[in-house]
């Protein structure tokens, strides 16, 4: 049963009741309860609100999973958030990276294991990174990458997606990657093809490989994940890479302070066990990674910050506010980075205090480890 079906059992309403209080017709409630259609993200936030915050994209987005048996712990179809991971399923991503970057094969070698894969790269929001990687990734095992090119004007959300959906599994590809401004739209479409869903970004849900290489680059570097105390800092609120990694650190056993003004930090986040702070003296004590994030201004609606300038005044990090952490504590971003920003340009481009570059380089082992884990799955269904 749906979350939202038993929250409205449980509360003693009806889905017309509801459909009518969130102004939506009853059709459009079913279609999303039945994974054929995601909400935009303002009915996804009355939703929330209605509910108390009980219903959230954490328990909304539902794929059917089909488990089977091979050489991992990892033996999902898909990659689409760090949500229901267990700690072995995270680590068996991680070995994998690691195999991989000391056997070297992430350097260009003809690989002909994979010969004959498709992943294709269906990206609707720009990426740099991310993209790049994917293909990287995908050339370095031998497989074939396509890039679908997508004028975001052109496709509508909703039905058009489907289609978009329907017309990719019918060429038949083995790995789609997709990344998309609506949180949801990788499970709408995990739902609908035949092949392993890779989630590259979903709006400000989550963006599970970012997660996954950022804890690689951490245990390569602090040689664990469990015990280290890790901070988020910055625009929190609209962040996915926030979300995931906050759910993928907490579950290696790493304690987490989240750090940012009040009007940039999402609510719920405690639930996960991390802890709020609203300025660095506090939840930088103690702390071995700093981790900065960009204003996402591009998922704002309206004014959240005064100034960037008095943004970082108090919440850019400097090496002044780095010294109330660790004394050889290392710093993290995503990318991209707006220096003067949330970070002092001459502090981003330390080596010996950055892992950013390292972030990169070491987001191409880390989906490899992922499509290999997804291809395998798949090979041993057929
Ligand atoms: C992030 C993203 O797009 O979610 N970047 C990335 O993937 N490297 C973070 C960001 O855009 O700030």
């Amino acid at each position: 049963m749906h979350a939202l079906d038993k929250w409205i059992k449980d509360n003693s309403i009806s889905r017309k009741i509801l459909a009518s209080n969130l102004n939506i017709s009853i059709a459009s409630l079913s279609r999303y309860l039945s994974g054929d259609r995601i909400p935009k993200q303002e009915i996804m936030e009355k939703i929330i609100s209605y509910t108390d915050g009980k219903i959230n994209p954490t328990n909304f987005y539902i794929v059917k999973n089909n488990k089977n048996n091979n050489f991992s712990e990892y033996r999902k179809d898909h990659l689409l958030g760090i949500e229901d991971l267990k700690e072995s399923e995270i680590s068996s991503l991680l070995n994998r990276a690691d195999d991989i970057i000391r056997e070297n094969r992430i350097q260009p070698t003809v690989n002909q294991k994979y010969r004959g894969k498709t992943l294709v790269n269906l990206f609707f929001e720009d990426s740099t990174r991310t993209k790049t990687s994917f293909e990287l990734a995908a050339k370095r095992l031998g497989i074939d990458v396509i890039n679908m090119q997508i004028e975001t004007s052109s496709i509508r959300k909703g039905e058009s997606l489907l289609d978009t959906a329907m017309t990719l599994n019918a060429m038949q590809p083995d790995i789609l990657v997709i990344r998309h401004s609506l949180s949801g739209t990788p499970h709408l479409l995990a739902n609908k093809v035949n092949c392993g869903v890779i989630n590259a970004g979903d709006g400000q849900h989550e963006h599970p490989t970012q997660a996954l290489l950022d804890a690689l680059a951490i245990r390569r570097r602090k040689k664990r994940i469990k015990g280290l105390k890790i901070a988020i800092c910055g625009d929190i609120a609209h962040s996915r890479v926030a979300r995931s990694n906050i759910k993928l650190l907490i579950t290696m056993g790493a304690t987490v302070n989240l750090i940012a003004p009040s009007t940039l930090m999402a609510e719920g986040l405690s639930d996960y066990g991390a802890n709020i702070f609203n300025n660095f003296k506090e939840g930088l004590n103690e702390v071995d990674i700093v981790m900065i994030l960009r204003l996402q201004k591009e998922r704002m609606q309206g004014s959240y910050i005064p100034s960037a300038k008095e943004y970082f005044k108090f919440y850019g990090l400097d090496r002044e506010k780095l010294s109330f952490a660790k004394s050889d504590a290392l710093v993290m971003h995503p990318g991209p980075i707006n220096r003067g920003v949330e970070i002092d340009s001459e502090l981003a481009d330390d080596i010996n205090r950055t892992l950013i570059l390292e972030q990169v380089e070491l987001g191409v082992a880390i989906r490899m480890s992922v499509i290999e884990h997804l291809i395998n799955n798949l090979e041993h269904k057929k």
